[in-house]
């Protein structure tokens, strides 16, 4: 349970109706490239939260509300998977930091994948997808839960025909995209949804902005070991607190048949253990951690971290430095307060009713 943000429903609540809501103050929103719809619907202006900038919008997927709400309503819709079971929304559940509590999650017939499902708020900024970085986009990334056999075990060709045989999907693709239901559709619009799932404004950010009794005496002297001794920022970098790149910690190499991380996907032994680095925000409402979600908790991946990850032949160099420096106790525990107050608001948003 997310006790910091489920403590204040009405904020909660109000970002959300604000998130759906256009406004006509200026953007950094793409001017629209529709010009094939007769009246081409007003580009939906993405409310973002204190602390990031706005995220990329891909020039092809511009935002509408029609669109995000199509995106939703498949985020939330369980005909995705190929036996009726599995949602996006299972594994990525609003109500628990848009992640879940397993250490890897559990697709169609129950089955376990072998990775941690990484929360979907803020995945709008990452510049590629998964652990290994293997896509892209996010709409690229939408299509590999819904083939992939342990999580929702579907085909996109079935899953085309499945919802163009349901009248309310027919009707909304063509008024969002002109087009029966399609792949291209299905992928954009979950995408679009997903780059409203934002969070921002905690106590860190309101600190920035000039509120210093917004975090503790604890979380600031965390933040300055999180910016110098520990040097944690170099690679949860803020805002995002990811650079978005790729290195090995070491952790499973320790077991038997280790991850073999992005080598997966690049083939190079020089990747071989390496992960994308996660965002840190919400961090402490997205238990178990790393991609293995070996680690139950938060002062217990803060100190990992801290003390240079786990030794193997490929460990980054950072991480061998970070083996020469000593923390206490108490400096393990300022880091992981620090990282608490980087916990802000976000949507919490309720399945819609299905077709
Ligand atoms: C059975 C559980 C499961 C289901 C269902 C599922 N996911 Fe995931 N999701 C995961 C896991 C596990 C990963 C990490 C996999 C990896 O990195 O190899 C992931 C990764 C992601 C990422 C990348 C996040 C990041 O930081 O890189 C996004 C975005 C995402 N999922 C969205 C979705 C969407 C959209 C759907 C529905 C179409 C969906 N997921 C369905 C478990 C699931
Ligand atoms: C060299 C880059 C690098 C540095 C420096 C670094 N990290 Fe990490 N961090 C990573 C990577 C990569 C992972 C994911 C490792 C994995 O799952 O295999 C990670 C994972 C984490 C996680 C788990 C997050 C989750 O969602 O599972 C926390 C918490 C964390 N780091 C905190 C810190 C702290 C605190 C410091 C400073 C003491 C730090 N990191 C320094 C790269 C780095």
């Amino acid at each position: 349970m997310s006790l910091k943000n489920a403590s204040a429903p009405g904020i909660l609540a109000s970002t959300l109706v604000v998130l759906f809501t256009a406004c006509s103050k200026d953007s950094s929103a793409p001017s629209s490239a529709d010009t094939t719809a007769t009246n081409t619907p007003p580009v939906m202006v993405i409310k973002v939260p204190t602390g990031l900038d706005a995220p990329p919008i891909p020039a092809d997927n511009p935002m509408t509300e029609a669109k995000v709400e199509l995106g939703k309503m498949l985020y939330f819709d369980k005909r995705l998977s190929r036996d009726g079971t599995v949602s996006c929304a299972t594994c990525h559940d609003p109500k628990m930091a848009w992640a879940d509590h397993r250490a890897t999650s559990e697709g169609v017939d129950k089955q376990l994948g072998d990775r941690n499902s990484p929360t979907v708020l803020n995945a709008a900024y990452m510049p590629e997808q998964f652990w290994d970085g293997r896509a892209a986009s996010l709409e690229e990334q939408a299509l590999g839960p819904i083939e992939n056999p342990v999580e929702m075990g579907h085909t996109i060709d079935e899953l085309v025909k499945n919802l163009a045989a349901v009248p309310e999907y027919q009707k909304r693709f063509r008024e969002v995209f002109g087009t029966e239901v399609n792949k291209d559709g299905i992928v954009k619009a979950i995408a679009a949804f997903e780059r409203t799932i934002l969070t921002g404004n905690s106590p860190y950010d309101k600190y920035k902005a000039g509120d210093t009794s917004a975090m503790t005496a604890q979380q600031i002297r965390g933040m300055e070991l999180f910016n110098g001794k520990g040097e944690c920022a170099t690679c949860h970098t803020p805002p995002t607190f990811s650079n978005g790149k790729y290195y090995n910690a070491g952790i499973g190499s320790d077991k038997p048949n280790p991850d073999p991380g992005r080598k997966k996907h690049t083939n190079k032994d020089a990747d071989e253990g390496k992960f994308r680095v996660p965002h840190l925000r919400n961090v402490a409402d997205t238990a178990p951690y790393f991609h293995d979600g070996s680690v139950a908790t938060l002062a217990e991946a803060v100190r990992i971290m801290a003390t240079g990850g786990i030794d193997n032949p490929r460990l980054s160099p950072v991480f061998k430095g970070l083996k020469e420096v000593q923390f206490t106790d108490e400096e393990i525990a300022d880091l992981t307060a620090f990282l608490e107050a980087l916990s802000g608001e976000y949507p919490i948003v309720e399945a819609p009713e299905l077709p």
